[in-house]
């Protein structure tokens, strides 16, 4: 087995390769002087399964995706696997107004042309996995999270809303505390009100978990609404930090008393390594 590693995804590429023992490849990748990718493989034949870790995410990151499968599948490989930590397009799942495109299943159409199976990493909408011809599986990273946190004496695990709840229970579940949701009613693309709830905060270490904290909005109202609900303290983990629009200073500057990330999207907090659920899936032979 040989891991490529795309240019969004390099330590995650590397830790993935040590923990499977199999040889870890560059691809080399640049960009022309009018902004199109460049990438090559410079290590000869891949005559072997290959895995190439890559975001599809942002869009430039989709583009070397697809440049790498070719570049990847001409040097001989028996078989292409993708591991995409975070699928970009996953939450345009469906036709919400008339008009619009069905991204997430445009995305599938074209990552499948090249590749033999296909691995996500807390996909937005696991229903989304559908859409490829190829086997694909959605990894959770509700194991990883829950090692990083199981010695920071967590007391509750909370999801900010019903959608998150059963990563809230996974994450609980691992650390051996309760677990609960809140209630979320979108207002706008930042803003987010979370109601008052009964939830039983008062004096207790709360972790937060959500798969994408992307203007920060969600997070910053469900801390509000803890601290007004007595937390003592407030953590927060997610799986992709997107970080748009300065969220990450917001956060960080905010009364929130850790806030992590899985290494997906790579970024100065994203200290929780999915490498060894993802590892653990593919020696699983799916
Ligand atoms: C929503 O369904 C997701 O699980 C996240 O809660 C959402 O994407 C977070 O977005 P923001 O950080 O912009 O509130």
């Amino acid at each position: 087995m040989i891991i490529v590693g795309g240019s969004s995804s390099r330590d995650l590429a590397k830790e993935l390769a040590q923990r499977l023992g199999c040889q870890y490849v560059q691809a080399a990748t640049t960009r022309f002087p009018d902004g199109e990718c460049y990438t090559r493989i410079e290590d000869g034949e891949l005559d072997d399964d290959v895995i190439i870790v890559q975001n599809t995410y942002p869009d430039e990151n989709i583009v070397e995706m697809f440049l790498l499968q070719d570049a990847v599948d001409r040097l001989g490989a028996k078989s292409i696997t993708l591991v995409i930590p975070y699928y970009g397009y996953s939450r345009q799942d469906r036709i919400f107004k008339p008009g619009e495109p069905e991204s997430a299943k445009v995305m599938a159409k074209h990552l499948e042309l090249l590749c033999d199976r296909v691995l996500t990493v807390d996909i937005h909408k696991e229903d989304v996995l559908r859409w490829f011809a190829c086997p694909a599986i959605d990894v959770k990273a509700a194991r990883a999270i829950a090692d990083y946190f199981r010695d920071r004496e967590i007391d509750l695990v909370l999801a900010p809303d019903l959608g998150a709840a059963a990563r809230a229970e996974e994450v609980a579940g691992y650390l051996g505390v309760p677990h609960d949701h809140l209630e979320k009613t979108r207002l706008s693309g930042t803003d987010v009100r979370i109601a008052p709830s009964t939830v039983d905060c008062e004096g207790k270490n709360v972790l937060i978990v959500d798969d994408i904290i992307a203007t920060g909005g969600t997070i910053l109202a469900a801390t509000e609404q803890l601290k007004l609900m007595g937390a003592k303290g407030v953590n927060v983990a997610c799986t992709h930090g997107v970080f748009s629009k300065g969220a990450l200073e917001r956060l960080t500057g905010s009364n929130i008393d850790a806030i992590l990330t899985c290494n997906t999207l790579e970024n100065e907090v994203s200290n929780i390594s999915v490498a060894n659920v993802v590892a653990d899936a593919l020696k699983s032979g799916w």
